[in-house]
């Protein structure tokens, strides 16, 4: 049966960078507070005439520029967000549009942080079937857009980006090995946007009481993630037959660096084999993997052949692994 490679990745993040120091001057908040509980220092910030699109689209083309290919050459274009432009058209379409990319078929999938990794285990079945050829998966957010500023709990945590790779059928071993994918709804409540779509329509209402915004039951939802990380990645690699030592990079969703860090704990492996980048861009949610993904491809820490393993968890809940031979 075929399987599918990742042949390029591209990145893009907008220019406006909020520091900690920034929100002490907007909420009660403090530098030391927010490093020491999340690892995070600054987080980027759309400006008012960016939309997600535009910062995936950037993604896109730069790799569409990495693989030496023509935006017309892709034939499957899927857009992770949570953040979406609009209801519709999807992102994906929008994405399509601004990059040119006319013999696509663009959808959007929404599994919150987890979707860049949902997307990646869908592109990678149409490929392994022969359904297309070459899948643009791109995660992307502009988070910032949907939190309350004067909620101190949620505000310091998000920033804004998108990462982009492009997949082909494989002919050698450098491939996407093994994907996961997993939603429990019983704590659908922990991480939500309960304003502003069908279930509470925008209304002044909404907008007085914030509901278009972030709410999130941070301390419930640290629990679970760690506890279903700990499992998920022993599980990804038994299902490989691979060992954690055998592991060149782990490449986990950029939430909180206690989150990650017991992930590693658990893998035994030191935090020189781990991705990180939050404490530059904060949580990108659906973003943050291919990000990650991209800068670890771009300073040379990824090398053909090495095992790599990505993992995400979020609103849903869901969450979802990736194993990849480079
Ligand atoms: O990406 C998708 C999945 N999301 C996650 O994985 C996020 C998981 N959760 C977290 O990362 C952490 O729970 C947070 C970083 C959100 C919060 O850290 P925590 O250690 O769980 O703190 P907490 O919510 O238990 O709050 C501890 C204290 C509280 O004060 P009291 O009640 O003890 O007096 C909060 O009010 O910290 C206070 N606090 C803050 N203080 C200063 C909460 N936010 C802030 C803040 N600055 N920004």
């Amino acid at each position: 049966m075929l399987k599918s490679r990742i042949i390029a990745t591209g990145s893009f993040v907008p220019e406006k960078i909020l520091t900690n120091r920034d929100l002490e001057r907007m909420v009660d908040t403090s530098d030391e507070w927010i490093l020491e509980r999340t690892g995070i220092r600054e987080r980027h910030v759309v400006s008012k005439d960016e939309s997600t699109s535009d910062l995936a689209a950037e993604a896109a083309r730069q790799a569409l520029k990495s693989a030496g290919l023509k935006a017309k050459d892709i034939d499957l274009i899927i857009v992770a967000t949570c953040t979406p432009d609009m209801f519709f058209p999807s992102t994906a379409c929008m994405v399509q549009h601004k990059i040119g990319a006319v013999h696509a078929a663009a959808f959007d999938i929404n599994a919150a942080c987890s979707g860049f990794l949902y997307g990646l285990s869908v592109a990678d079945k149409f490929i392994r079937t022969g359904t297309c050829t070459r899948a643009l998966v791109i995660g992307a957010e502009t988070l910032t857009r949907f939190v309350d500023w004067e909620d101190r709990t949620t505000c310091v945590l998000f920033g804004d980006g998108a990462g982009a790779v492009i997949l082909e059928p494989s002919d050698d071993e450098s491939a996407l090995l093994y994907t996961h994918i997993k939603s429990d709804a019983e704590y659908w409540d922990y991480i939500q946007i309960p304003g502003g779509a069908s279930k509470e329509p925008a209304s002044k209402t909404v907008l007085e009481k914030r509901s278009n915004t972030i709410r999130m039951k941070g301390n419930e939802t640290f629990k679970v993630a760690v506890k279903t990380l700990e499992t998920l990645v022993v599980d990804t690699l038994e299902q490989c037959n691979l060992k954690p030592s055998q592991l060149a990079l782990l490449i986990p969703h950029q939430a909180n660096l206690r989150i990650i860090q017991a992930t590693a704990k658990r893998l035994g492996l030191s935090m020189d084999r781990v991705m990180l980048n939050l404490d530059r861009y904060g949580n990108t949610s659906a973003a943050s993997i291919p990000i990650a993904l991209d800068e670890a491809v771009r300073t040379g820490r990824i090398r053909r052949g090495d095992y790599l393993l990505l993992e995400a968890f979020g609103a849903g809940l869901t969450w979802a692994s990736a194993l990849i031979k480079w």
